[in-house]
C-alpha cells in the first residue's frame, strides 16, 4: 500500500482546495451554527450536513443538502463523500462527558469508531482536510489546572476524555504517517443560543440562561465556586474555520490545539445574569458530574494557537451574558422556547 507523507504536498493545499464539505453532527450544539456559517462562506450548495439521532431543524434542511449518516458505519459516511465529491470534513458528530459516564461503550463505540472512519476515508479518498474536535476533557486531576499548558499531563478520568486523547493521538498520526491534513481544537465549554446541548458537562452554563429567562431560578448541577473554561459559540466558529483555513506550514500542532477564552465560576455566571434579571435565583445541586468538573482545567494557556494562526477572542462574561440573554429573550417572546 502506498501512502501520502505529511512533506509531500499538505504545505501546497491551501483553503481555496476547500469546495465540498461535510459536516457530521450538523444537528448538534456546535455542528448546527457551524453548518450555516459554512454555507454563508462556501456557497449553500457545497455545505452537505450530516446528522443521525436529532432531528434536523427547518434552517438546516432548507438551505442546503442534508443526509442522515450513522458514523460508526463506514460505508454510510463513505456514500455521501462520493455522491457529493466532498474534500473536506468537519467531523462535529460525538458522544459527550456527562452521557459518556452513563454510556462509555456507546461513547468509545461513536468517539473512537467513528474518528477512524473518517481518517480512514480522508485518507483513501486524499481529502484536503479533516477537522476533529477535542475538549478540555483530554486533562485529568494530575494535569496543573491553572493556566493549563498546551503540552502537559493527558491523563482523564472519564471515557470522553480518553477518547480525546486517542483521538488527538490517532489524529496527529495520520498527519505524520499518511500525510492526511488533520485539525482540531481542544473546546472549552461551549455557551450557545441556537440548540441546546447534549449530554456535557459544561451543559449548565447554558441550561441556566433558558430557566433565567422562562423561570427566574436555576438547580446548577456543579457547585457554585466551580470554575471552567468557557467560550461563546460565534467565538467558537469564528476560531474552527480559522484553524482550518490557516496556513499548514505555520501549525506546528495539528489535532490538539489548546483554545481560551473566559472563565468563570457557576457563581459569577449566575450574578452577571441577575445584573439584567435581578429577581433571578439559582441554587447549587451537585450531582455526578461534579468530579468529572473537579477533574479539568480552570484556566487554559492558548498561546500556541494565538502563536500559530492567530486565535484572538472577541467574547468576555459580559459580552457575552448580554447577547444570550438578548437573543433568548426575543426567542422566549416569539413562543419557539
Ligand atoms: N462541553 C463538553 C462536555 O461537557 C466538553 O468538551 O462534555
Amino acid at each position: 500500500m502506498e501512502y501520502r507523507y505529511s512533506d509531500g504536498g499538505l504545505s501546497k493545499m491551501s483553503k481555496d482546495d476547500m469546495k465540498r464539505i461535510l459536516v457530521t453532527g450538523s444537528t448538534g450544539q456546535i455542528g448546527s451554527e457551524l453548518t450555516v456559517e459554512l454555507r454563508k462562506r462556501y456557497g449553500n450548495d457545497n455545505v452537505v450536513a450530516a446528522g443521525h439521532r436529532r432531528k434536523p431543524s427547518e434552517t438546516l434542511v432548507s438551505t442546503g443538502p442534508y443526509e442522515t449518516i450513522d458514523v460508526t458505519k463506514r460505508e454510510e459516511i463513505e456514500r455521501v463523500v462520493k455522491k457529493y465529491d466532498i474534500d473536506t470534513i468537519y467531523h462535529m458528530a460525538a458522544v459527550l462527558s456527562g452521557v459518556g459516564e452513563q454510556k462509555p461503550l456507546l461513547c468509545w463505540d461513536v468517539n473512537m469508531n467513528g474518528l477512524h472512519n473518517i481518517l480512514e476515508i480522508a485518507r483513501e479518498h486524499s481529502l484536503t482536510r479533516v477537522f476533529c474536535p477535542s475538549s478540555i476533557a483530554v486533562f485529568g486531576p494530575e494535569t496543573p489546572n491553572e493556566n493549563t499548558p498546551q503540552d502537559t499531563i493527558l491523563k482523564p478520568t472519564t471515557m470522553y476524555g480518553v477518547t480525546k486523547v486517542a483521538g488527538e493521538l490517532l489524529g496527529n498520526y495520520y498527519v505524520k504517517r499518511f500525510g492526511v491534513d488533520v485539525r482540531g481544537i481542544r473546546y472549552p465549554g461551549i455557551i450557545s443560543s441556537e440548540t441546546l446541548p447534549g449530554g456535557g458537562t459544561t451543559d449548565y452554563a447554558v441550561e441556566i440562561f433558558y430557566a433565567a429567562i422562562k423561570e427566574k431560578k436555576y438547580t446548577c448541577f456543579v457547585k457554585e465556586d466551580t470554575v471552567l473554561p468557557m467560550m461563546y459559540m460565534p467565538d467558537c466558529i469564528k476560531g474552527t474555520i480559522q484553524l482550518m483555513e490557516a496556513d499548514f506550514s505555520k501549525l506546528k500542532h495539528h489535532a490538539d490545539f489548546n483554545l481560551a477564552s473566559m472563565s468563570f465560576s457557576a457563581k459569577e455566571l449566575a450574578d452577571e445574569i441577575k445584573k439584567h434579571i435581578p429577581d433571578f435565583i439559582c441554587d447549587y445541586k451537585p450531582d455526578f458530574r461534579q468530579e468529572i468538573a473537579d477533574s479539568w482545567p480552570r484556566t487554559i494557556d492558548d498561546s500556541a494557537a494565538r502563536e500559530e494562526w492567530g486565535w484572538k477572542p472577541d467574547y468576555d462574561l459580559s459580552r457575552m451574558v448580554e447577547d444570550m440573554i438578548e437573543k433568548l429573550t426575543v426567542k422566549y417572546e416569539k413562543g419557539l422556547i
